[in-house]
């Protein structure tokens, strides 16, 4: 009996434990911090969890760096484009749309804004 509770006891605080780590994770919103400078015109590039494209010259978009398929981290930017080397679904950076599956949904968009030289991205 003494063993069960002990090994119960160990459960409980293991779960909570889990659950605390899990909820400080949730409660931190995924951000960076950028100069506009290090994004390329008509490309992107990925940092800390976020694709941030320059479709056009003065024009920022920022979409999670996850896949919409399964959830992979896209690694790969090809031009005006982004491969998730996964499953290879490739995505427009104009608009995050899908080119080649088999993703189906487009990129996930992420909050974009602008301070002077800066962009702040946030998830
Ligand atoms: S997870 Fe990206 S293509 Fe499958």
């Amino acid at each position: 009996m003494t063993k069960n509770c002990s090994r119960r006891m160990f459960l409980l605080g293991s779960a909570t434990t889990v659950a605390g780590a899990f909820l400080a994770a949730c409660g931190e919103e995924p951000s960076v911090e950028i100069a506009k400078a290090e994004v390329p015109v008509g490309s992107a590039i990925i940092a800390d969890g976020f694709i941030i494209a320059q479709p056009q010259p003065g024009t920022y978009l920022a979409y999670s760096q996850r896949c919409p398929h399964q959830r992979n981290l896209i690694t790969k930017v090809e031009g005006d484009q982004v491969r998730c080397t996964a499953h290879n679904s490739v995505f427009k950076l104009a608009d995050g749309s899908v080119v080649q599956g088999p993703a189906r949904d487009p990129l996930e968009t992420a909050s974009l804004s602008e301070t002077g030289d800066t962009l702040n991205v946030r998830g």
